[in-house]
């Protein structure tokens, strides 16, 4: 079953998420942490860089993996996940650039780059906890609608939902790639924890059809179902289509 933690505002849930994995990161310095991207961990992000600062976390041994990135797009892009990752998080931690992992969707053979990200994760001992984020559409990832439960790290389509929801980091509408380069969700399940953050009140269907049952590949957050230490942690606003439970 996948818990729902409501949370009262968008501030409080990224900071229950921080708190989270800041307690995971000082649990196990040698942490294996699968990240997401998106406006919505920019919040989560600026309180682990507050942390660091004020708590002085230590991120040396930790070794990270992003859930994915666009294809065609050099990393140095504005809107390569790459970067966002660099200047919401790394630059503000004393993490090691080795251990710094993000699907490189500028490579030449990408299902080879698809193949060796899935190496490095199994090389470096499994995904212990994994964040992530929702799309209004209920993607994971990069996963669409329709992805099997069982998918890999793979080339994948991005739904024109997507697409036109990532249109404000392009400076032209028809820039914004037609492909990523994701982690499956099959990859996302095998993580022994998920934390998918969720606010705002355009995600509230998807909240609620990822905790409907039963899973269905039509909507793929509902695969969290399908994992024993699951959790959507929601402000007001993305959990007002899932009931209250009585009493
Ligand atoms: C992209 C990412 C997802 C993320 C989603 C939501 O599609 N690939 O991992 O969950 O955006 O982004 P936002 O938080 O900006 O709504």
């Amino acid at each position: 079953m996948t818990e729902l933690v409501r949370c009262s505002d968008a501030r409080d849930a990224a900071g229950f998420v921080a708190r989270e994995i800041a307690g995971a990161v000082r649990a196990d310095p040698c942490l294996v942490l699968g990240l997401a991207t998106g406006e919505t961990m920019r919040p989560v992000y600026a309180a682990l860089a507050e942390d660091r600062l004020h708590h002085g976390t230590s991120w040396r041994s930790v070794t990270v993996f992003n859930l994915d990135d666009y294809i065609g797009l050099p990393s140095t892009h504005p809107a390569s996940f790459r970067r966002f990752m660099q200047q919401t998080l790394f630059d503000h931690l004393d993490i090691d650039p080795a251990r710094c992992f993000i699907p490189d969707g500028s490579a030449e053979d990408l299902d080879r780059e698809a193949e060796a990200y899935e190496d490095a994760i199994v090389a470096a001992g499994g995904l212990d906890l994994q964040l992530l984020g929702i799309g209004r559409n209920g993607h994971i990832a990069f996963n669409e609608p329709g992805a099997a439960f069982d998918s890999r790290t793979r080339v994948v389509e991005l739904a024109p939902a997507t697409r036109d929801a990532a249109r404000a980091s392009f400076d032209a509408p028809d820039r914004v790639p037609s492909r990523g380069l994701t982690m499956g969700i099959g990859t996302i399940l095998a993580a022994r924890r998920l934390l998918l953050l969720a606010t705002g009140p355009d995600k509230a269907d998807a909240v609620a059809d990822a905790l409907r049952p039963p899973p269905s590949t039509d909507r793929p957050a509902s695969a969290l179902q399908l994992h024993p230490d699951a959790r959507i942690v929601a402000d007001q606003a993305a959990a007002t289509g899932v009931p209250l439970p009585r009493g």
